[in-house]
């Protein structure tokens, strides 16, 4: 069902890619907006995919069986593809040519992986998830934003206090391993206990 919690989370985040896209668009000519922009969709894909592969992935492979392990490898390598031009964009600077066309690439990419997550993937598994399960997910998805860096440090590759500087520290980092960093948090329930 597309009104449970995870699913509605994932759109939202599907839709801000786009929306902050547009706004990049419409900022031609003001270099220090463009870069805001550019900055606002390089985090959020980011923090997007890895929180997928973090939480997404392994919910998909343990409800649906040999079939989620064959639709998360198939993900897993568009993610890859997204990841690539994630770094490639790093690679140029807002507001010229070969930023705006390897944006263009990934938001392509992009667009294409996100319709069918949300017209394959999120129905079949929410399909097998009770409505507790899929706001569980949802919430352990959005602490993603924990990871976002307040400020970029362009040429400081480390991570400071679990928050990362940069875009390939963060997308390079052995999430594996760091997957239990990710997911136990109290959640606001119990903060609201004394
Ligand atoms: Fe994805
Ligand atoms: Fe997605």
């Amino acid at each position: 069902m597309s009104s449970k919690a995870l699913t509605q989370t994932i759109v939202n985040d599907h839709h801000e890619m786009y929306e902050y896209h547009d706004k990049y668009i419409r900022a031609a000519g003001d270099k220090a907006t463009q870069e805001m922009w550019g900055r606002q969709i390089t985090w959020e894909v980011a923090t997007h995919v890895v929180a997928e592969e973090i939480v997404v992935f392994p919910l998909i492979e343990k409800h649906l069986g040999s079939e989620g392990t064959a639709s998360t490898n198939k993900h897993l390598e568009q993610h890859r593809e997204i990841k690539t031009l994630l770094r490639h964009l790093a690679d140029f600077h807002p507001s010229t040519p070969q930023y705006d066309q390897v944006l263009e690439d990934l938001m392509k990419n992009l667009r294409a992986h996100n319709e069918e997550e949300e017209a394959k993937n999120l129905p079949a598994l929410e399909a097998e998830m009770t409505s507790e399960q899929s706001l569980s997910a949802a919430k352990a998805f959005q602490r993603k934003r924990h990871f976002v860096p307040t400020r970029a440090h362009p040429n400081s590759s480390q991570s400071h206090g679990g928050r990362f500087e940069t875009v390939a520290a963060f997308l390079e980092a052995p999430w594996d391993k760091l997957k239990d960093q990710w997911v136990p948090f109290p959640t606001t329930e119990m903060i609201a206990v004394p």
